[in-house]
């Protein structure tokens, strides 16, 4: 059979399905500039004298249905923040997932304290409740859920292992911006939520971040550790507990508020986009788009991740069709690897803390089938600014899936 011209692959030299360009990120105008330039010519660009911070706080605490919020540098260090605002160090375990951001195990690392992976759902990719109590030591402090993709992980599960072993639940919500489970915004589901507003971020200042609770012992903890262990109220030369300086600028914070104004409506164009895609997607053999569980009613999309089963693709490995899509004019990714793989667990974690290296574990001995198969064969990301398109765009991604489908079963 004749192969038409349509069908030949872009990266075997035929034309690429997409040529246009995919839409813009960040999405600014003036009200950006006008922001900045306000807090430039106020001369007040640290939170302690200017407004905009406190503003963005008490903003993204009721957008994200909690009560308090405190900024910091990025979402890195709201982790730490909030693993050093509960008193978590050496000789303390806390349970994460292996399928995340490095941050999320390095944060308790640099506490002092030991990760301990539990593996995650097959569906969400986030931890799986089930698998999380026969990790639980005498030293567990804490559970780290985190919210992959922006899809909330099952926190009624979390919170149940949690509550029956007094455990602190920290949601990591770094790309979880208007998440919701169960109708309510990630964040403050557990005791605290940490956010990244990261450049690639649905919320985004290039850099930043926060901490999010509904109980107001933790919100003076951690507005303390982000303040050198400065109390509220209390004098400037005057520190109670060991902190250090996360502050946020007043820059960054002018620029967050007028992106959160932005973000209810993008959400709902990136939920849209993705049914649309999901759609379209689950009629070509072999991928499995994402399907969230009843109990999430919001993704925020951070990433699309949808599955690559390469026994509907002539057998080809999930590498050659990413470097195909990406030809046909289709950004897209393998994405991580599972972190206890990454050299700084396998090497096992330098130390200069005794306590610390006493504790650590044999990384090289983990396994997480679940985890191990997804990065290793199955996940293709797509970005959260290909969702800001349109009907079309959609249609060009599942027409590239499509035509690389056809050509690799030729
Ligand atoms: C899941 C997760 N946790 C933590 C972080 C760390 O945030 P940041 O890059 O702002 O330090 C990120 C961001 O990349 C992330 O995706």
């Amino acid at each position: 059979m004749a192969v038409g011209v349509a069908d030949v692959l872009a990266i075997d030299g035929g034309t690429p399905v997409r040529s246009r360009p995919w839409p813009q990120w960040p999405v600014f105008d003036e009200a950006e500039e006008q922001a900045i330039l306000n807090v430039l010519r106020s001369g007040k660009w640290w939170s302690v004298e200017g407004t905009k911070v406190r503003e963005f706080e008490e903003a993204f605490a009721r957008f994200q249905d909690a009560q308090f919020a405190v900024c910091v540098t990025n979402g890195t260090a709201a982790l730490e923040v909030a693993l050093r605002a509960a008193h978590i160090g050496c000789g303390d375990e806390v349970i994460v997932p292996p399928y995340t951001f490095i941050a999320t195990a390095t944060a308790v690392l640099a506490v002092g304290a030991t990760p301990v992976f539990v593996d995650v759902e097959e569906e969400s990719l986030n931890i799986d409740p089930a698998k999380i109590e026969e990790a639980i030591t005498p030293r567990t402090r804490a559970i780290i859920p985190v919210h992959i993709a922006g899809c909330p992980a099952d926190m009624d599960g979390v919170l149940e292992v949690a509550r029956k072993h007094n455990l602190l639940v920290i949601e990591d919500a770094a790309q979880a911006h208007a998440a919701e489970w169960k109708g309510t915004k990630v964040g403050a589901i557990g005791d605290m939520g940490c956010f990244s507003f990261q450049a690639s971020k649905n919320l985004n200042a290039g850099e930043g971040g926060a901490v999010i609770t509904n109980d107001p012992h933790w919100a003076d903890q951690v507005w303390s550790v982000h303040n050198v262990g400065r109390v509220r109220g209390g004098r400037w030369y005057e520190h109670h507990v060991l902190g250090s300086n996360f502050r946020m600028t007043e820059f960054q914070a002018a620029i967050l508020l007028c992106q959160l104004q932005r973000l209810p409506d993008q959400t709902e164009r990136r939920t849209r986009n993705a049914q649309k895609l999901t759609e379209l997607l689950s009629q070509i053999p072999g991928i499995r788009p994402p399907r969230p569980d009843s109990r999430v009613t919001r993704h925020a999309y951070h990433l699309y991740i949808f599955r690559y089963n390469r026994e509907a693709f002539g057998g080809r490995p999930r590498e050659e069709f990413l470097r195909a899509l990406n030809a046909e004019g289709v950004p897209c990714s393998a994405g991580y690897v599972p972190l206890y793989k990454e050299r700084v667990f396998v090497n096992r974690p330098v130390s200069n803390d005794l306590c610390q290296r006493s504790m650590l574990k044999d990384y090289s001995k983990v396994y997480c089938p679940v985890c191990e198969r997804a990065c290793a064969e199955e996940a293709v990301w797509l970005y959260q600014n290909m969702l800001l398109g349109d009907e079309e765009d959609m249609a060009d991604i599942a027409t590239a899936v499509a035509k690389v489908q056809r050509a690799f079963t030729k």
